[in-house]
């Protein structure tokens, strides 16, 4: 497609940062709009070194703003949505299901139902980024597939799997221009540390107890966040209207050996003895409907529009780890306030 005016939904969090900074740097042509309701986990400092751009603009708002939203896209009458604001984190769905319903499932509506109005339908596109979560939980072998069911076990992954469904819903029936990926866990720079290895990191650096899941026997795909935000850009531009893309790292980790790798490269790091951050492992009360494996065949986006992963594991959990080392600013200070809140109701009702 040849996109012009592009509206990044949820610019200012974790993926979608470095999301709108790909774009933003690649991409001088377009006119970039990134709209975020900076919640706890949108934090505008993700995006100090690009906010000067002349192809950048920052919008603050609600996805659920159906006046809002409409007027926002009937002056921008944009080429293309590239959707990822929502509540993204599966313990605090657990806590608090309602929100994820009414940002993920409505907020993703009004967006559909104003870019369906107001977007140029005829050349753009809608983008909804997703998750792996929608297809349940695997055993110890197989992947999911883009023909995989539907089979969402935690209110978040509920929530995604419908906002899915509902975007699929409008490219058959009003014939909107979609496309959907739905990608395994991300990690890397800017990931709000309430999410497993920014939380383990932050807790080292504070001699605090490091939670792990039951027996951390879980088993995650993680993929970097950068490679993330290629396979975006490329199903952006070239993905088929109306698929399915799933992304994934091809790198299958148990919780408990990745905890550990993190305490290993940390002791290094800091210049500990070695055994120091393990001795911190705890193993705590397991999250309610925890799925065991996921593991995605992203054979799809490779053979069809010749995406690969580009960062090793080593490689990304060592720049990862730099990253929170150098940027403790940062972490400080979304950690301070309402995190602490949530780390007492999350953490001590779970020992
Ligand atoms: P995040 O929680 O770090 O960021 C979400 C962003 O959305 C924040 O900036 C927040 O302020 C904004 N937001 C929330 N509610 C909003 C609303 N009502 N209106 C406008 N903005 C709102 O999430 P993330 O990890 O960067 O995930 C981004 C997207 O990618 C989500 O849709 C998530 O489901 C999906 N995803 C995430 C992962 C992962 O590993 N993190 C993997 C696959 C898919
Ligand atoms: O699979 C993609 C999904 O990955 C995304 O859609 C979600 O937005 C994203 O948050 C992530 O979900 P997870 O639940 O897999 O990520 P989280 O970092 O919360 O947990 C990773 C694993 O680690 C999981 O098995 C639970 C476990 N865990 C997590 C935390 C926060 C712990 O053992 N201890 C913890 O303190």
């Amino acid at each position: 497609m040849t996109a012009k005016k592009i509206l990044i939904t949820g610019g200012a969090g974790f993926i979608g940062s470095h999301v709108v900074r790909r774009f933003v740097n690649r991409y001088p042509n377009y006119e970039i709009d990134n709209l975020d309701k900076l919640t706890y986990a949108g934090n505008l400092e993700n995006l100090r070194d690009i906010e000067g751009a002349g192809n950048y603009r920052f919008v603050k708002g609600d996805i659920c703003d159906a006046s809002f939203i409409d007027q926002l896209m009937n002056t921008r009458q944009y080429d293309g949505v590239i959707h990822l604001a929502a509540e993204s984190h599966v313990d605090r769905s657990i806590s608090g299901p309602d929100e994820f319903v009414r940002t993920n499932v409505l907020g993703t509506i009004v967006l559909l139902q104003a870019f369906r109005q107001y977007g140029n339908t005829a050349t753009g596109r809608f983008y909804h980024i997703s998750t792996d979560e929608v297809y349940g939980e695997l055993g110890e072998t197989g992947f999911f597939t883009e023909e995989t069911s539907y089979k969402p076990n935690s209110p978040y992954s509920a929530s995604k799997a419908s906002s899915d469904h509902f975007v699929r819903a409008w490219g058959t029936t009003y014939k909107l221009p979609i496309v959907i990926s739905n990608c395994s866990n991300n990690y890397g720079s800017h990931h709000f540390p309430e999410k497993l290895i920014p939380l383990m990191i932050n807790n080292i650096l504070n001699k605090k107890p490091l939670p792990v899941y039951g027996k951390g026997e879980n088993v995650r795909d993680w993929l970097y966040v950068e490679d993330h935000a290629g396979a975006i850009d490329l199903i952006f531009h070239d993905g088929k209207l109306g698929d399915t893309y799933n992304i994934g790292g091809n790198n299958e980790w148990k919780n408990i050996d990745i905890v550990k790798i993190i305490c290993q490269l940390m002791d290094e790091k800091l210049g500990h003895s070695a055994g120091t951050s393990e001795s911190l492992i705890e193993f705590v009360k397991d999250r309610a409907g925890h799925d065991f494996r996921y593991a995605i065949d992203s054979s799809k986006l490779q053979n069809e529009l010749g995406w690969k992963p580009s960062v090793t594991f080593e490689e990304g959990i060592e720049r990862t780890i730099d990253w929170y080392l150098s940027n403790q600013a940062w972490v400080e200070h979304v950690t301070s306030g309402a995190y602490q809140e949530y780390y007492k109701n999350q953490y001590q009702e779970n020992r």
